[in-house]
């Protein structure tokens, strides 16, 4: 008998890393993803949706309905990151279809239907953008929520560095007070894939960045949306690497033969004004003396993680 697919939600504010992560899950067979829910991120909601439903076409895979949800963050304004993804977050190529339809619904609304129609504990929601449509799912419903399998967040710096300030990771820095809405919820388990995760030897390297481009249309499609990503890499690590984090994050959660280092701490996000905004206190050596309430995965096998990718984009 074949065993029953698990299903998954994909959350993102689609940008190009987005978009290679969500490839990598749609080729995964052993999964559904039974939607896709758009926030603000890297780009506005808008724009998110539509490079989202742009990378359902080109992997041509199957069709998840593509829900659109917050296009505000919850306190602070947008800010974005055309610097890393480009102006439409897709390497500003041209690549998107802006003739293509998200589906009727709001995503929080959806993403609670789904909790309630589905039995507890049998869908993992995958967050690969600033946490606030969880946020006002988990204040709207917090029992619902707490229906989730777990849920898996490309968000953190992990015990490393921040990619937007010396603390803070992007996703979480968006929106720091969705990112405390989350930790507060009591929901477990609650996986962060830091940004450290995808840093080293799991970068792509422009040897595997050209194996990928050359592979055919879907991998071409991934390195080309990600030119600005690796413009900007040319400055920051001396070369055309690729740091991929939101594929780390999928492939943590979706193969997790791929994890190295993933431990459960006391988490606690940085909401103030002063420079640390946004960053996530990891409680490493345990003084606050506070339940752990957060798993940090913080390094990756990168061969297994690689070849996972290489896989699920048809690379190889
Ligand atoms: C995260 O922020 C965005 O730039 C990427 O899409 C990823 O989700 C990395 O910090
Ligand atoms: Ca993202």
């Amino acid at each position: 008998m074949s065993e029953e697919k698990r299903k998954i939600i994909i959350d993102t504010d689609c940008g190009s890393d987005d978009a290679m992560a969500i490839a990598m899950a749609l080729n995964d067979e052993r999964y559904e993803v039974i939607m896709l829910t758009t926030v603000s991120g890297n780009v506005r909601l808008k724009q998110a949706t539509y490079n989202a439903l742009t990378t359902l076409k080109v992997t041509d895979s199957y069709y998840p309905p593509v829900y659109m949800g917050c296009d505000e963050m919850l306190v602070r304004d947008w800010v974005g990151s055309a610097e890393t993804h480009g102006e439409d977050g897709m390497g500003d190529l041209g690549l998107v279809d802006y003739d293509l339809k998200p589906a009727e619904g709001n995503a929080v609304i959806k993403m609670l239907e789904a909790l309630r129609d589905n039995p507890e504990k049998t869908i993992d929601i995958i967050a690969l953008g600033p946490l606030t449509n969880l946020a006002v799912a988990i204040r709207l419903d917090p029992e619902t929520m707490k229906r989730v399998r777990r849920i898996l967040v490309m968000g953190t710096a992990g015990l490393g560095t921040g990619n937007v300030s010396p603390v803070a990771e992007f996703n979480i820095w968006q929106d720091a007070e969705a990112c405390k809405v989350v930790l507060k919820s009591g929901i477990d388990p609650l996986i962060f894939v830091g940004w450290d995760a995808c840093l080293d030897d799991a970068m792509l390297t422009p040897d595997e960045i050209r194996m990928i481009r050359e592979s055919g249309p879907l991998g071409g499609f991934c390195i080309d949306s990600n030119v600005v990503l690796m413009e900007m890499n040319k400055g920051r690590f001396g070369d055309y690497y690729l740091d991929m984090a939101d594929p780390s994050a999928m492939a943590a959660a979706l193969y997790p033969e791929c994890i190295d280092k993933c431990d459960k701490y006391y988490c606690e996000v940085d909401t103030g004004e002063g420079p640390s905004y946004g960053g996530v206190l990891v409680d490493f050596y345990h003084f606050s003396g506070k339940e752990p309430n957060a798993y940090i995965c913080s390094k990756l096998k990168p061969e297994i993680y690689k070849e996972y990718m290489y896989r699920t984009l048809k690379v190889r």
